[in-house]
């Protein structure tokens, strides 16, 4: 896997919210190769977050990519919503989505990517009729809902499966961690095959500030590659 370019993808769920639009120019200034941005409607997971309003006023500031990861019942219904806000990337639930299928051709039609997260207890194999129609897998590697929670290192195992999927089905899907990365992690998630890092605290509640905890995740992550 060396030499696979690899994209950080920081959080804002553990971002200053007072000012918001600054520490996302802070983020991009600093090499931040997208923007995720966590939906949560208290119901399909037990936190409320933001909406469409906020990934239009990120689109503002931003001009790399907005990861929009929607932790909410039904999304389908404000798919339209978010693709209108900005979204590039749009990552529906597996266990949110009686109709993955048509979920995900709906999020093409609308030009954005079509992504799927996977909760911590919902199998690799679980996408194997869609590894055609998607270009993102997101491996949750915590329970979706809070920031700053521990890394459950099993998920490696679900990483290195999916990769292998991927390439079985001939075709490129960038493979997203989720939840607890740090520098101590990503080495781990890295070689099992990821190619996007997702990083709230470690990078917005880093104690030197925003470029150097960016910075502390990619040594790291250049350490493994070597
Ligand atoms: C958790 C969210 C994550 C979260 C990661 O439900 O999906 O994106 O912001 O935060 P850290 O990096 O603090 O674990
Ligand atoms: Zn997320």
């Amino acid at each position: 896997m060396a030499g696979r370019a690899i994209q950080i993808a920081p959080s804002i769920l553990a971002a200053d919210f007072s000012r918001l639009g600054e520490q996302v120019a802070e983020a991009q200034a600093a090499g931040a190769d997208m923007i995720h941005i966590d939906v949560m409607d208290g119901s399909f997971v037990p936190n409320i977050t933001m909406g469409p309003l906020v990934v239009e006023a990120v689109a503002k500031v931003a001009t790399i990519p907005l990861d929009v990861h929607l932790m909410i019942a039904a999304p389908e219904r404000f798919l339209k919503r978010f693709a209108d806000s900005g979204a590039d990337n749009l990552t529906v639930h597996i266990e949110a989505c009686p109709h993955l299928h048509r979920t995900l051709a709906a999020i093409a039609e609308l030009g954005c990517r079509p992504g799927v997260a996977l909760n911590p207890h919902s199998p690799a194999g679980a996408l194997a009729e869609v590894l055609g129609i998607v270009d993102l897998i997101n491996v949750m590697t915590v329970n979706p809902g809070f920031g700053g929670q521990a890394f459950i290192t099993s998920m490696t195992k679900k990483i290195r499966q999916l990769r292998q999927s991927a390439e079985a089905a001939g075709k490129f899907i960038d493979i997203e961690v989720d939840g607890g990365i740090t520098d101590a992690t990503i080495g781990a998630a890295l070689a099992a095959g990821a190619t996007i890092f997702v990083a709230g605290s470690c990078i917005f509640r880093h104690k030197r500030g925003i470029a150097d905890g960016l910075a502390a995740l990619r040594r790291a992550a250049a350490d493994y590659s070597i």
